[in-house]
């Protein structure tokens, strides 16, 4: 026998018992898109690797280390994208969404990094993606927070994430601040790992997001980048946190909050959680104002953030809620190839009447017993039957598969209304 061929290390199947949660997050994240006016945008996996080296930048973990780049059968460069942004940007500019005055996009699909995987942690894994650009004042940011705690509430899980905010300021303020922290980390050099004696060299603000337990003392002592904030920066900000207090929206001030994505200024922030382990940001984003320019565009602003799904759907309670609205509504059980040919025809005829109702027909014959023992593993709530008298009465025998009840009939021209009672 031929040996077995696996899914690749870090992809995974989502498998029909755990499609139900998936699909109730994509409507639970669509209806709150659609409350607040965001359109949908769908964009290839593909893009130039170019586009993601310009935009999340050449020193971050993603460009250097992460990316599944290729050279397609032309010899050009192309990445299967690290994420979304970059090429939504870049649709954006190509078809000139950007000259209205403002956009506010969803997007939701495969992302791909080559990271190493653990629980919560994948090559291939689905972010939902919000986009809003031209709205430079910060209500757009504070629009963006609430609309996600509307979908944890949805959802039922805003109890078990919090919110961190922070600002870094403008690209200026940001290489101000740069240099002075370059300066103390070459003071305490040797307090460093090899990683951020890297990084001190091409992009120290990252050693303040490092992982290392042993970095906390010196990383604690760092100057701050608040202290570097101009006013119109501080204004932004402070307008921002005004806005989350009178919502009633909780938050914490992380000023070690720096993001590993280049693109980002002033306003970041991430939704944390303590009880997926190590990998607890469930959703980050922030605003990208200058990305719009550095991709060829007009400058103008921009603001977004994705959630991880796996990592959401890790923190649902009670994820079987969902499979109520992919159960079938009936179990068609037919014996005997008259009740098989009068039933299919039966079948479509429902189908006609209740667009909503969900019907499995038994397709592959077998005795009484067999089809019920099927019908009670569907997960139905009722079942239809079938047989020599019922076809010979136009009748339709009916069986409720989730109470105890008592199989009863009736005559097919009662079914549809019936079953609409049901519904
Ligand atoms: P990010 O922080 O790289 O930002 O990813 C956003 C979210 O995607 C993370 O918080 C996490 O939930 C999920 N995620 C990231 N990597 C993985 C992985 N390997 N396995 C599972 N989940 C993962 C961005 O991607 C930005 N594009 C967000 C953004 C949009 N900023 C502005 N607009």
């Amino acid at each position: 026998m031929s040996e077995k061929i696996q899914a690749i290390r870090g992809m995974h199947d989502i498998l029909p018992d755990q499609t139900p949660s998936w699909q109730g997050v994509e409507q639970s994240f669509r209806q709150v898109l659609a409350a607040y006016g965001y359109q949908e945008i769908r964009l290839p996996i593909v893009e130039k690797t170019e586009l993601f080296k310009r935009s999340i930048g050449e020193v971050t973990d993603i460009v250097e280390k992460e990316m599944y780049t290729f050279d397609d059968r032309n010899g050009d460069s192309l990445t299967l994208r690290p994420e979304g942004t970059a090429g939504c940007l870049r649709a954006c500019l190509e078809h000139g969404l950007l000259h209205q005055p403002s956009q506010r996009l969803w997007y939701m699909g495969p992302m791909f990094r080559h990271e190493r995987p653990q629980k919560g942690r994948y090559r291939q894994f689905q972010q939902m993606g919000v986009e809003a650009y031209g709205m430079e004042g910060p209500a757009i940011d504070a629009e963006l927070i609430l609309l996600t705690r509307r979908l944890w509430k949805t959802l039922g899980i805003a109890h078990k994430l919090e919110l961190q905010i922070n600002s870094l300021g403008t690209l200026e303020e940001r290489l101000v601040y740069r240099e002075k922290l370059v300066e103390y980390f070459r003071a305490h050099v040797d307090a460093l790992d090899d990683d951020s004696k890297r990084r001190l060299e091409t992009n120290p603000l990252r050693i303040l997001d490092s992982k290392n337990p042993n970095l906390a003392e010196v990383v604690q002592g760092a100057p701050s980048l608040a202290e570097y904030l101009g006013e119109e920066s501080r204004n932004h900000f402070q307008a921002l946190t005004s806005s989350l207090d009178n919502a009633a929206l909780a938050y914490t001030v992380n000023p070690r909050l720096v993001r590993g994505l280049d693109y980002y200024c002033r306003t970041v922030f991430e939704w944390v959680t303590t009880e997926l382990g190590a990998q607890g940001t469930v959703c980050a984003g922030g605003r990208y104002d200058g990305l719009i320019a550095q991709l060829g565009g007009k400058p103008s602003h921009a603001i977004g953030f994705a959630l991880g799904v796996e990592r959401l759907i890790d923190l649902l309670d009670n994820p079987a809620r969902f499979d109520e609205a992919v159960c079938p509504h009936a179990y068609f059980i037919r014996v005997g190839s008259e009740a098989e040919g009068s039933g299919a025809l039966l079948a479509e005829q429902l189908r006609d009447a209740l667009p909503n109702l969900r019907l499995v027909v038994h397709c592959d014959g077998g005795s009484f017993k067999s089809q019920f023992k099927r019908a009670d593993k569907s997960g139905a709530g009722l079942a239809l039957i079938l047989g020599e008298d019922e076809v010979r009465d136009s009748a339709i025998g009916i069986k409720n598969l989730r109470k105890d009840g008592e199989q009863f009939t009736l005559k097919q021209s009662e079914l549809i209304p019936y079953l609409q009672s049901l519904l």
